[in-house]
């Protein structure tokens, strides 16, 4: 029971109790028009993020003397088919457009069409020329469903983009010295570090869904936030290079780039776009249901899974984080600290698990290629002594999800 402490407080709360009973009774759910702006922010907001990614990383100079749409296809960038127009999309169906020339890669840019890139083309002297780059949350954060091609489809908003190579892409700059190009070479596809420019430490993180997170009570692998919110302002200013601020005494972090701020009008409609997101269900036919039946007893008895995966998101987030000692993913790979020791809370989050079919390799560090690979681990380090039969059948239990 809330207690109201004042008389203006009891007159909102009868005005919000009269409006409610005016309707239905349901929620009224987020104003359609706050999630179409945070939509907009998601996909093509850079927050001035330029600063970073052209007067200081120079990917500009990059992108239009190097990458051509097949290299930036092979790095795990995305095209969104439905930012060509119809002579384009014929262009690239009969051959004639030319994806191994960067000047195409510039013609994309200026169409919106690279999925999280956003590029200025001016004319300088006669020529398309790209004079301004930034990133979006959907560099990370989005993926396409290849309906036209591998790399070339609808975007899938909330989608890790397990294919991106962020570390290959940044390591591109000039600016940087030989020691931090190789640290950004040694992440791979699908794993970004976010605190490595912060505290020097190379351990890079799997991309995570930016779906599913509604009811979820903790945010980041870590439960650093108590809302979206939080980690997206550290993301935008601290990762992307927006102009803003984010400080946070529990880890020292303290960044202010530019004297504006141009992220934080943006979170509350970036975060209503954000808890829209559902995960996705599992394709028909991707799991054998009599096995995953099985497989839910496992999970909630012998598998002991539902002590910490619990309640409709699978995550016992609101009540408590989990130190270290309690996750089966340590030691991190390649000898890299706790990934929980660099965090705000120094524990981890049990994971959501809602569309988890979708977005292998598993764990904060992605340490298990499948989930036959994480139940293994599970049953090894936990030493539940699943039979080989059970753990098959949590296996279709997961994929389920
Ligand atoms: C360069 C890649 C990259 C970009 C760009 C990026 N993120 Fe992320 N994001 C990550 C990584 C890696 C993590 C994992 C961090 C963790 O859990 O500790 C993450 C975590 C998150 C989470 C936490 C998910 C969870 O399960 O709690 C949210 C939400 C999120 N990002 C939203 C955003 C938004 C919004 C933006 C744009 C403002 C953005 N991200 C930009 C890489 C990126
Ligand atoms: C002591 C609490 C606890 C128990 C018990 C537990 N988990 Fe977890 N689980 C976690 C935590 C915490 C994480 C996040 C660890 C990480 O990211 O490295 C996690 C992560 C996972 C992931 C990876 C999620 C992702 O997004 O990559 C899967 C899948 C999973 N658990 C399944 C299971 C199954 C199946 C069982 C039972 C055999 C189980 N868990 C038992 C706490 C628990």
């Amino acid at each position: 029971m809330r207690i109201v402490r004042s008389a203006a407080a009891l007159a909102s709360a009868a005005a919000a109790l009269s409006l409610a009973a005016c309707g239905s009774g349901d929620d009224p759910g987020p104003d359609p028009a706050v999630v179409a702006q945070g939509k907009q922010i998601f996909r093509y907001d850079t927050f001035g993020d330029e600063s970073k990614w052209t007067d200081t990383l120079r990917m500009h100079e990059v992108i239009a003397a190097a990458v051509d749409p097949s290299t930036a296809l092979s790095v795990g960038l995305k095209v969104d088919a439905q930012a060509l127009p119809p002579a384009v999309v014929d262009g690239i169906r009969n051959g004639s457009i030319d994806l191994t020339s960067p000047d195409t890669t510039v013609a994309l840019l200026e169409l919106d069409a690279v999925v999280g890139l956003r590029g200025k083309v001016e004319n300088v002297n006669g020529r398309k020329t790209l004079t301004r780059v930034g990133v979006t949350c959907a560099l990370c954060h989005s993926t396409v469903d290849d309906s036209f091609a591998p790399g070339i489809g609808k975007r899938l908003d909330g989608w890790p983009n397990r294919d991106l190579n962020p570390g290959a892409i940044i390591a591109l700059s000039p600016a940087l010295d030989a020691g931090t190009r190789s640290v950004f070479n040694s992440w791979g596809k699908g794993k970004y570090d976010p605190r490595f420019n912060l505290d020097g430490i190379n351990g890079p993180q799997v991309i995570p869904p930016a779906y599913g997170l509604a009811g979820v009570a903790r945010i980041t692998t870590t439960g650093d936030g108590d809302e979206i919110a939080y980690w997206n302002r550290y993301v935008a200013v601290t990762q992307m290079g927006g102009h803003g601020s984010f400080s946070d005494s529990r880890t020292g972090v303290d960044v202010r780039n530019g004297t504006d701020d141009l992220v934080t009008s943006k979170l509350p409609a970036l975060q209503a776009y954000q808890l829209t997101l559902a995960a996705p269900t599992p394709p028909a036919g991707s799991f054998d249901a009599a096995a995953a039946a099985r497989g839910k007893a496992v999970f909630e008895g012998s598998g002991t899974c539902a002590s910490c995966h619990s309640g409709p998101e699978f995550t016992d987030a609101s009540l408590r984080l989990h130190p270290a000692a309690d996750v089966v993913s340590e030691p991190e790979p390649d000898g890299a600290p706790s990934w929980a020791s660099r965090s705000a809370t120094k524990q981890y989050r049990t994971a959501p698990l809602r569309g988890i079919w979708q977005h292998p390799p598993y764990f904060h560090n992605g340490s298990a290629p499948t989930l036959q690979a994480v139940v293994e681990t599970y049953n090894a380090k936990k030493s539940l002594g699943l039979s080989a039969a059970e753990i098959a059948d949590l296996v279709e239990y997961l994929k389920s999800l």
